[in-house]
């Protein structure tokens, strides 16, 4: 008798209690997290320029879900990756993480049926040119297949306003400099990875022509590279460093013996190969006034801007820039060209500047002492921790 009663008083509880908690918990979650500006699910949210995009992100009162598969960025079993960890030590604000591939439908909609979504920005995807070659089903499928998921799951949910993290690559072989928007692109993309930036920005050019509430933001970047100020978090390159910027402050630190430059009898001032490097709090910001973009009533559809500083730095400058901010000498040697670089490639950054009101502030000098300054305190990347 005494056990029935208790039966009845549990399923009472239950009942009466617990799931209206359940329900005003739900209600108290959704309506905190639309308090601020909105609520931004960042895809590849662990990853190099995720980590720092969020940082921008919580500083201006957005809301941040984000997600990541773990492919790129480490993380100790069961716990959020480390960079998002110290994104919240640096933020001192916490963050929603879901451990999701993008490829995973099932997955992805529970993520929409638990939080309301206001805006996507949309970093994941495999980056390696060189293994893009050796792997092209992967990088298709990860990226082009993994995109177009992403994109049916923000139609079916109404959620349809989305940054897309494009790359200088999507120009090919530069026909002009600086390059401007205009530029065609798709022609002269050498490898299945900036193959991938060009195809998944026609797919979004097919939505928006077939739905007119998508607002679309392409953002081309140049060439992303130093970290936080703070120093606690950076690039994290797993294996050996295919960019530059990692490479030289892996031999400054003592983890490379020498840095090997690839070719110096390009038409370039030194003969050195020119590139448009960005800071990456300066390219974090400018999703953050992509987002902005978003309240123009009058934007509808896609528009592409690239980041960039519109200041060309061959290697040799970067390499005495990089000595001069960490008082180390860089080994280097001159080797063969690298195949697929072009000699020279930096933006013209004036449309965003315009409308985005968006502008690249850091130095040469500030990339390398915050990619210095990243370095020396995690010789070993987040792992060591
Ligand atoms: P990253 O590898 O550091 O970050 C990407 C993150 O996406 C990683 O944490 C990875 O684990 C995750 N990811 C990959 N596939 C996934 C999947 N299927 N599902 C869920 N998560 C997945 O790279 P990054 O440098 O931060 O680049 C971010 C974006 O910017 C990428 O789309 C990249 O192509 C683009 N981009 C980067 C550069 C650059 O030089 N860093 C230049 C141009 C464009
Ligand atoms: N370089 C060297 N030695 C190295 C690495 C690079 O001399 O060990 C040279 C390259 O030849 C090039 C310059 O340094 O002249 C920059 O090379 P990165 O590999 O750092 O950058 P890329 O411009 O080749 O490409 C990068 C990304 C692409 C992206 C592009 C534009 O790897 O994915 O920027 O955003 F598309």
């Amino acid at each position: 008798m005494i056990s029935i009663t208790n039966g009845i008083y549990t399923l009472a509880s239950i009942y009466y209690v617990i799931i209206p908690i359940g329900y005003l918990t739900k209600w108290w979650f959704t309506e905190k997290e639309m308090a601020g500006k909105g609520l931004v699910l960042v895809t590849g949210g662990a990853g190099y320029v995720g980590s720092h995009t969020i940082i921008e992100l919580l500083n201006s009162n957005y809301s941040v879900v984000a997600i990541d598969n773990l492919v790129n960025c480490y993380a100790e079993k069961n716990q959020k990756p480390e960079s998002l960890k110290r994104v919240e030590k640096i933020t001192g604000k916490q963050i929603v993480f879901y451990n999701v591939d993008i490829r995973d439908k099932l997955a992805l909609e529970k993520v929409f049926k638990t939080h309301k979504i206001d805006f996507v920005i949309h970093f994941a995807a495999l980056k390696a040119v060189g293994e893009s070659v050796q792997i092209p089903l992967m990088y298709y499928q990860n990226n082009i297949a993994g995109s177009s998921t992403l994109f049916q799951v923000m139609s079916d949910f109404s959620v349809k306003k989305l940054v897309f993290s494009s790359s200088a690559t999507v120009y090919g072989t530069p026909q002009y400099l600086p390059i401007t928007e205009e530029h065609i692109t798709g022609q002269g993309c050498t490898n299945p990875y900036g193959k991938t930036k060009y195809f998944v920005e026609e797919i979004l050019k097919d939505v928006c022509t077939s739905d007119k509430e998508w607002q679309v933001i392409l953002l081309r970047y140049f060439n992303p590279v130093g970290a936080h100020e703070s120093g606690l978090i950076g690039e994290n390159p797993s294996g050996i460093p295919n960019n530059l910027m990692p490479y030289i402050s892996q031999v400054a630190v003592g983890r490379r013996d020498c840095l090997k430059i690839f070719g110096d009898d390009y038409e370039t001032p030194d003969g050195t190969g020119v590139r448009d490097y960005i800071h990456i709090t300066d390219l974090a910001s400018g999703h953050l006034k992509a987002l902005h973009k978003f309240k123009d009533p009058s934007f509808v559809g896609w528009k592409a801007y690239n980041l960039g500083t519109g200041k060309g730095c061959s290697v040799l400058e970067m390499v005495k820039a990089f000595e001069k901010a960490s008082g180390r000498k860089i080994k280097y040697e001159i080797v063969e060209r690298r195949d697929g670089d072009v000699a020279a490639s930096y933006a013209d950054p004036s449309l965003a500047n315009i409308e985005l009101d968006w502008v690249a502030h850091k130095s040469i000098h500030d990339m390398c002492a915050d990619t210095w300054n990243w370095q020396v305190n995690n010789p070993k990347g987040f792992e060591q921790s």
